[in-house]
């Protein structure tokens, strides 16, 4: 799960705290339906879990991630396995895969023009592309209590100012086959999602994901638009001790056609 390369992550926080993540992307996994023998891409691996899991239905994996912190940890924690730091949107491979593989990663990866054609660049002619995403309108109740919080402490505040990339389907779709990737199945789809860690749980996913609201910012500021945004979340997105982030899915399979 890979996020921009200047950003320092915490993994052994993040596996603890968004164990989550992990859980949902092994539907990711099934989809991809890794075949024994198979040469497998996980771009944007993070901690490895599900790079172990599909390299466990016996395929042959590389993991790749931007951050040192998650590489370094995904083989603390799977050291069988092959791991490289790696941006995605520059990298190449000596030798063509199978198939790639990414589960919430792709939105952090910039430009995505740029990374569909690395990944595409990777494959051989009719390996597949299987991934999830955020997309179009994913968590725009967070984005949008974010900015409401910072405009209560006077500062700039533009709920589509994000870092993420959540594109629709027909944007994706056209980005792909710029670079010899058709897409042959696609689904969008909401998700609401409990987050781990109860009413810590918030607090926790601002910290770990949602950094770069908070670059401008000193401690105290912090402290309180995190404070306001659970107050301004509450009535909506907290139910039975959880958090319920209003994720939207982008999954697809797609296809290498040159
Ligand atoms: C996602 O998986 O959709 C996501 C996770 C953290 C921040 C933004 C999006």
């Amino acid at each position: 799960m890979s996020r921009p390369a200047d950003t320092a992550w915490d993994a052994t926080r993040y596996d603890r705290q968004h164990a989550y993540i992990t859980r949902y992307g092994l539907e990711v996994v099934d989809l991809l339906d890794p075949r024994p023998g198979e040469r497998v891409l996980d771009v944007g691996c993070g901690t490895g879990h599900l790079t172990a899991e599909i390299a466990g239905r016996g395929a042959i994996t590389l993991g790749i991630d931007a951050s040192e912190e998650m590489i370094a940890e995904a083989r603390r924690s799977h050291p069988a396995l092959a791991f490289e730091v790696a941006d995605a949107a520059s990298f190449s491979t000596p030798a063509p895969f199978d198939a790639a593989f990414s589960s919430a990663a792709l939105h952090w990866m910039k430009p995505p023009d740029a990374v569909a054609a690395s990944i595409a660049g990777a494959l051989k002619p009719g390996g597949r592309l299987v991934a999830e995403m955020g997309g179009h309108g994913n968590v725009l109740s967070f984005r949008a209590a974010i900015a409401a919080a910072r405009a209560a402490e006077g500062l700039f505040a533009d709920v589509e100012r994000h870092v993420w990339f959540f594109p629709t389907v027909a944007e994706y779709t056209a980005l792909l086959a710029r670079h010899g990737l058709e897409i042959t199945e696609a689904r969008f789809f909401e998700r609401p999602t409990p987050i781990d860690g109860g009413r810590e749980g918030l607090k926790n996913w601002l910290e770990t994901f949602a950094g770069s609201y908070f670059e401008d910012v000193d401690a105290a500021q912090r402290a309180r638009i995190s404070a306001d945004v659970a107050r301004r979340l509450e009535r909506d997105r907290f139910r039975d001790g959880a958090w319920i982030a209003d994720y939207v899915r982008l999954r697809f399979t797609a296809r290498r056609t040159g």
